[in-house]
């Protein structure tokens, strides 16, 4: 059972620290995971806490709400309580957190809104068990299509629909859920920033203007499995030489269109150390200011290997509405404005005319996706002050 404790930032941040640790450092919280149930269980008393209606959609994602929904034009706030594995504290759940938190603000002020509010988790953001970038926001819009979600399968062969049923859920209606979606009047993420923008410019809190386009491709390195010790070079069909290829082909593309590429996962088959590979398979995370610049990188790789690689997940690239970004930074007297390379729920929404927006909280190093991944308190609670401030000054007309 999780721990709960209520209204304080330490306190909360305190209640999710031990959940889900990986082994090799930092987290692993996957989607429908024990820890997922875990977490999604500390969010349930959360929201009980304050006296919120919890519900969690059909594409999974969990809804605090602070007033009666079907009002619509809610001013929703929150981000994700998934990680990439070995991944950091702060990522998604510092916006979850800071959500609860300003709702205490706004309800110590005793008024009620005049628009619905809402804190809400994103389900399987970062995609580390399935590979599809925002898969809860995704399935919640549309943009992904629930036959596909519940067929995708995790590196132990298990689909979603197996991973659903094993802890309890009707997977009849999974997919999207066009009411809540359309509740939604203004989305307001805050995250921790995954850079070094606001160091750099001596910043505690920004405002986003844009996500750069972003995708994940998979190739598959096809070989002829043999013995490693008694197989001639010259008989060899290693595919592990085409892996070399391409990683370094990601890199030189990537340097040579100003983007950026990495090769952060690869699946060996049989990944025996006396065995040729039958197979590797090799993902592809590409980015850049414009996508036709992701894209062609992509297409440069795959003619360095001379395959065509399938396309896992793709995000175009998203500027945030500037009368919605201004009005964030007015409201905060004053903030930078800067971009992300970093994919978030708040893009998928306002690529389906959500009007939507993200605070961004200071992180000394910058550092992401990674076990040191860190943002001072003073700064996280300057965030809170920031994301009470925009909701009071959209929720209260
Ligand atoms: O991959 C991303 O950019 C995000 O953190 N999910
Ligand atoms: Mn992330
Ligand atoms: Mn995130």
């Amino acid at each position: 059972m999780a721990r709960h404790s209520q209204g304080t930032f330490e306190g909360m941040w305190a209640d999710l620290a031990d959940i889900g640790r990986a082994s090799a450092g930092g987290y692993r919280r996957f989607v429908w995971s024990d820890a997922d149930l875990t977490l999604r269980e500390w969010f349930v008393q959360q929201a009980n806490d304050r006296g919120m209606g919890v519900r969690e959609d059909r594409a999974g994602n969990l809804w605090a709400w602070w007033g009666d929904p079907s009002a619509g034009n809610a001013v929703v706030t929150g981000s994700h309580l998934d990680s990439v594995p070995s991944g950091g504290a702060f990522d998604g759940p510092l916006g979850v957190v800071s959500g609860f938190l300003a709702v205490d603000r706004l309800l110590e002020a005793g008024r009620m809104p005049d628009r619905p509010i809402a804190v809400v988790a994103f389900s399987d953001e970062e995609g580390g068990r399935y590979g599809i970038a925002c898969g809860g926001s995704r399935l919640l819009t549309g943009a992904l299509a629930p036959d596909r979600a519940l067929a995708l399968r995790d590196d132990d062969s298990v689909t979603q629909a197996e991973a659903l049923r094993a802890v309890g859920r009707d997977i009849t209606f999974f997919g999207a859920d066009p009411e809540v979606l359309g509740a939604i009047g203004t989305f307001v993420e805050l995250h921790v920033e995954q850079g070094r923008g606001l160091v750099d410019l001596d910043a505690p809190i920004g405002v986003a203007s844009a996500i750069r386009g972003h995708g994940r491709w998979r190739f598959d390195l096809v070989g002829r499995p043999d013995h490693a010790g008694t197989t001639r070079l010259a008989d060899r069909d290693d595919p592990m030489l085409a892996q070399a290829r391409l990683v370094l082909a990601a890199r030189e593309a990537a340097a040579r269109h100003g983007a950026v590429a990495t090769v952060g996962k690869v699946r060996v088959e049989p990944n025996a150390v006396n065995a040729i590979p039958s197979r590797v398979q090799a993902w592809v995370d590409a980015r850049a200011d414009d996508d036709e610049t992701v894209h062609a990188v992509v297409a440069d790789i795959a003619a360095a290997v001379g395959l065509d690689p399938d396309e896992e997940s793709w995000t175009a690239r998203v500027d945030f509405v500037p009368v919605l970004r201004d009005r964030l930074v007015t409201a905060l007297g004053g903030v930078p404005v800067l971009p992300t390379g970093a994919g978030h729920d708040a893009g998928i929404l306002a690529s389906v005319g959500v009007p939507s927006a993200m605070l961004f909280v200071r992180n000394p190093t910058g550092v992401s996706h990674a076990p040191d991944e860190f943002a001072e308190e003073t700064d996280c609670l300057a965030g809170v002050d920031a994301l009470t401030t925009v909701l009071r000054d959209l929720a209260w007309e």
